[in-house]
């Protein structure tokens, strides 16, 4: 068992993902739970997760996870569906503080959200290759149907700040085209990088189409958790730290600019081999 010793309300929560998609977790709990302070981690040195082996995300996810119990977190949110979706499941018995990942949340979310019973999925190629969505959908109602696509451009494209861009614009109409002729009146952002493209999406797919975000409703499950456990909340100082595993040009300007965050610290912690 990892992290025997217990962490105080006043510890952080710790967050972490592959880049800088995760912020938009960090973003809605920002909203969410104001109080607390957060210690994000993003692996900026391995980033992307979405085309790797579950072993691979798996070995990086428990580096990132030990890394964020040496720092004192109480808690570990998984703001990363690649992880949620491969690692998350063989990862969270090992710890003992809860761990909460993106994938139920957006699940259950979509679930509420359709009314045709057609639900569309896009996430990285690893999440969608695992049907972990499809399965946790399936398992929510059996009878809704499930069009998933496996989107690899995208995180890089978002990596670079191309956030509105024509480019990006014309990836994502290729990659939403056959889905939308399908006709969904659902679609899962099943990767935590897409809220930063939800504008753009949001146009290609027209008001006829809800757009579920996971990062806001795995802000919600933090939030019930946290609520539900007299002895997890609440934290004294809020705030938000930010370890990276390698530098990052693009990450405070897309952190500040996109997700108006305030960051009280910035710094780079080698992780792994
Ligand atoms: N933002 C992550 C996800 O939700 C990881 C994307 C990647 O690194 O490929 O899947």
């Amino acid at each position: 068992m990892t992290g025997s010793s217990r962490p105080s309300n006043s510890a952080p929560i710790g967050v972490f993902d592959s880049g800088i998609g995760g912020l938009t977790v960090v973003s809605e709990l920002r909203r969410a739970i104001p109080h607390e302070r957060i210690l994000y981690v993003g692996d900026t040195a391995r980033v992307p997760y979405g085309g790797k082996s579950a072993e691979t995300v798996t070995r990086y996810s428990r580096e990132i996870s030990d890394l964020l119990l040496i720092e004192g977190a109480k808690m570990i949110v998984v703001a990363c569906n690649t992880a949620s979706a491969l690692a998350v499941p063989s990862l969270a018995p090992d710890y003992s503080v809860p761990m909460i990942g993106v994938l139920e949340p957006g699940a259950a979310a979509a679930v509420k959200a359709t009314r045709s019973g057609r639900i569309g999925v896009i996430g990285t190629r690893a999440t969608i290759a695992s049907q972990a969505y499809t399965k946790a959908i399936e398992q929510l109602n059996p009878e809704l149907s499930v069009n998933t696509i496996a989107c690899p451009l995208l995180v890089p494209l978002i990596e670079e700040g191309l956030l509105d861009d024509e480019i990006t614009e014309a990836v994502l109409r290729r990659y939403l085209t056959p889905m939308l002729a399908g006709g969904i009146d659902t679609l899962v952002l099943g990767c935590t990088h897409y809220p930063l493209l939800k504008g753009v999406i949001g146009r290609i797919c027209g008001p006829g189409v809800s757009l579920v975000d996971s990062a806001e409703n795995c802000a919600l499950a933090v939030k019930e958790l946290l609520d539900s456990d007299p002895a997890k909340g609440s934290s004294t100082s809020s705030g938000l730290d930010i370890l990276l595993t390698d530098c990052s040009e693009g990450f405070l300007r897309i952190a500040e600019k996109s997700l108006a965050l305030t960051i009280d610290s910035l710094s780079v912690r080698r992780v792994g081999n």
